[in-house]
């Protein structure tokens, strides 16, 4: 129960040949969902599905448990009002800004965290600067690491991780890297809260800082789901007995399954993209553009001033559109408040599908 907690790097040998054998496989399952994501012509699209899921499921880790149904509610309409998916759309809000600012600026800050995760949480408390905050056993009650009380010290610890981000120290492979760099976040626990969700951003981000990735489209938090328990038991291995090995390999697992589930994933998107707009051509040769297909697969729902402005028509023609693609089976409508909502069903149902993949 220590807070002694060591600045980085690390003076233990972290590629052993177990390390050495699972990055072979991580890095070619990473490669080919960074060459498919690459390629895809609606990439956009999809990455905002995959963000909205991701931001779904991370929330999820700290009970923020809501629908699809309630977030797609929260997203389309001001006057829909749900805590749960409202902290969901937050999260989203944060990713989305910390991307932008990693491809601006190319480097990942101590105060990008801090804006990240003062979106995450939607308020302005910053890093901790007063005692207290200990991690306990879910279960027991029982404390079971005290992470830095001291600002000064929070503050010296955060530069010390900034400086091994953004530097390549002792050509140590970047996704050992990120192993030890969400260790080091979420040991150092800058903030009252909101360090596994901030910490789950950064793991992308970094990624995507070290060319890893282009866009944000790996997430472990549905890894992390399943394998809470260890995930977290991990944590005082590496702190207890320096068994940095098994945490790292179990990011490195991590990130070869996900990679290999979110190929699968995003081909799906795309093909159901592309079977859709081939049937709307067919059935409705009239309304049909590439231009609605994509406003019907964004944020899996639309709405009549989305098609109204999207593609320049009238609102009447708008949801003249609408109402024909609802009644030929590609949406299902709703109605909040004064306004209806179009959700795109079978975009909708692949997510659904891999809420309960597990
Ligand atoms: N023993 C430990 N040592 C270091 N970090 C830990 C340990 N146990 C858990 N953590 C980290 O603390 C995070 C929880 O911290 P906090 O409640 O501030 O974040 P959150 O985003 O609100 O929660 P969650 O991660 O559960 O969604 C966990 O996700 C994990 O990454
Ligand atoms: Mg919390």
């Amino acid at each position: 129960m220590n807070n002694d907690l060591k600045v980085l790097p690390s003076e233990v040998n972290l590629e052993t040949r177990r390390v050495l054998k699972q990055l072979t496989m991580s890095h070619k399952s990473l490669a080919e969902l960074k060459g498919f994501a690459d390629m895809i012509p609606n990439k956009y699209i999809i990455i905002n599905a995959v963000i909205i899921n991701e931001a779904k499921d991370s929330s999820e880790i700290e009970n923020i448990i809501t629908t699809y149904d309630e977030l797609f509610k929260v997203m389309s309409s001001e006057s829909y009002k749900s805590p749960a998916a409202k902290e969901v759309v937050n999260y989203r809000t944060a990713l989305w800004h910390g991307y932008e600012l990693i491809k601006e600026k190319k480097f990942l800050s101590t105060n990008i965290i801090i804006e990240i995760q003062g979106l995450i949480e939607s308020n302005r408390a910053g890093i901790r600067n007063l005692p207290g905050t200990v991690l306990k056993n879910e279960i027991t009650g029982e404390t079971i690491y005290n992470p830095p009380g001291d600002k000064k010290e929070i503050l010296s610890l955060l530069s010390n991780l900034e400086l091994y981000i953004n530097e390549d120290y002792d050509n140590v492979d970047p996704l050992v890297n990120l192993a030890v760099i969400h260790y080091q976040f979420e040991s150092i626990h800058p903030f009252y809260d909101g360090n596994g969700r901030t910490g789950r951003i950064l793991n992308v981000l970094y990624l995507v800082l070290k060319d890893l990735l282009d866009s944000p489209i790996l997430y472990l938090s549905k890894y992390i789901i399943r394998n809470k328990t260890i995930y977290y038991k991990l944590f005082q291995e590496v702190r207890n007995n320096q068994n940095w090995e098994d945490w790292i390999l179990f990011i490195l697992q991590g990130i070869e399954k996900t990679a290999n589930e979110t190929l699968i994933l995003i081909k799906e998107i795309n093909d159901l993209m592309e079977t859709t707009a081939v049937k709307i051509k067919e059935k409705l040769p009239k309304i049909y553009s590439k231009e609605l297909v994509d406003l019907i697969f964004f944020e899996f729902y639309t709405k009549i001033s989305h098609i109204k402005d999207g593609l320049g028509v009238s609102r009447k023609t708008a949801s003249n559109y609408l109402s024909t693609l609802e009644k030929e089976g590609f949406l299902l409508s709703e109605k909040i408040g004064r306004e209806r909502i179009y959700i795109n069903k079978d975009l909708f149902a692949i997510f659904k599908k891999v809420g309960t993949r597990n």
